[in-house]
Formats: C-alpha cells, sequence, structure tokens
C-alpha cells in the first residue's frame, strides 16, 4: 500500500471515530480533549460534530492554520506532559471525549509517550467517557471498542471507560 493510501485510510478511520463519538448518547456530559493540534484539521471536526461543547487543545508547537486555531481560553500550549497532569487537576473525571493524534511516525518514542499519556487520561476521563488515539493505548480496566464499520483494525483505537 502506498504511503498515500495509508494516510488516506488513518484519516478515514479518524473521522470515523471522532463520528461515532458524536453520535447522540456515546458520550456524557462534559469538555473535548484534543491532543495534538497539528494543522487543526481533525480540531476543525472537533468543532463542527461537538458545537455545544468546550474543546480544550494541547500542543507544544502551535502552528495551525488561522481558520482552526482555538481562542487563548481553549489552546493549552507546551509540552504534554506538563499541560495535561494541570488539565487533571482541573478537569478530573469529567472530560467526555479525548481525540489524541500526538503521533509522530517514530514508532519507539510514539510508544513512550503514549505511555506516559495513558494513565493521565485514566484520571481525566469522565465515567462512560470515550478516547480515540492514532496510538494504542495500555488503561487497565478499559474496554477496547471495535472500530466503526468499514474502518480495519489497528488503523486507530477506540476506548471507553468503565462507568463509576
Ligand atoms: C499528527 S500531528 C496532529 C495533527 C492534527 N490532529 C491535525 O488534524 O492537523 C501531531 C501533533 O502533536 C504535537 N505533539 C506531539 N508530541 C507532543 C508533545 N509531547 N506535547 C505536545 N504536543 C505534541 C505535534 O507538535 C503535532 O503538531
Amino acid at each position: 500500500m502506498s504511503r498515500l493510501d495509508s494516510f488516506i485510510r488513518r484519516m478515514e478511520a479518524q473521522r470515523a471515530c471522532i463520528d461515532f463519538a458524536a453520535r447522540p448518547g456515546n458520550v456524557p456530559e462534559g469538555p473535548v480533549f484534543e491532543l495534538g493540534l497539528g494543522n487543526g484539521r481533525s480540531y476543525d471536526h472537533l468543532r463542527e460534530r461537538f458545537p455545544a461543547r468546550e474543546i480544550y487543545v494541547f500542543e507544544r508547537q502551535v502552528n495551525a492554520n488561522a481558520a482552526s486555531m482555538p481562542d487563548a481560553d481553549h489552546l493549552i500550549a507546551g509540552e504534554i506532559l506538563e499541560t495535561l497532569p494541570r488539565a487533571v487537576l482541573r478537569f478530573r473525571a469529567r472530560v467526555a471525549f479525548v481525540h489524541s493524534d500526538l503521533g509522530s511516525g517514530d514508532e519507539a518514542r510514539d510508544r513512550a509517550l503514549s505511555a506516559r499519556v495513558a494513565p493521565l487520561l485514566a484520571e481525566a476521563v469522565a465515567p462512560a467517557g470515550l478516547v480515540a488515539s492514532d496510538q494504542p493505548l495500555v488503561i487497565a480496566g478499559w474496554q477496547k471498542l471495535p472500530l466503526p464499520p468499514g474502518i480495519a483494525e489497528s488503523r486507530y483505537f477506540l476506548y471507553r471507560k468503565p462507568k463509576a
């Protein structure tokens, strides 16, 4: 498969997982976190799909398209391993949905970062909340969900925190 095909399939998987989360009743009340603003494409999609929710965006190198820039109250700039622990103190067990797209293409680096981010998500997410991630996450007690129809295994990852 060409890199272009692979990229397109990853983007389709990302969109399908966000759309799944946005279906009525699929996530509890609460804010949404976007980990990795990048160009702002998936943030823009989140804004469309969750128009009534507060969306907080984490990014260490803010360089998004101007049309997809969060306002200052919702942009949490800095290294995620410093900013996310502070956000946990503020939002503990209240976040309805996290879209995590921190991948760099360096497998070892991405695995190491995911291992440190996962326990922070475990604390931030509300009971019955969802995480859609470009990387596999290991969170004890959470349920790994099947991907939406048409999305191949391991293109993206969906997890649900158990109800309290
Ligand atoms: C694949 S891009 C995100 C693309 C984005 N979802 C979009 O639709 O344009 C990954 C982003 O995560 C950010 N990132 C990676 N590691 C990070 C870290 N440790 N702390 C904060 N941001 C990080 C990178 O700077 C990059 O912008």
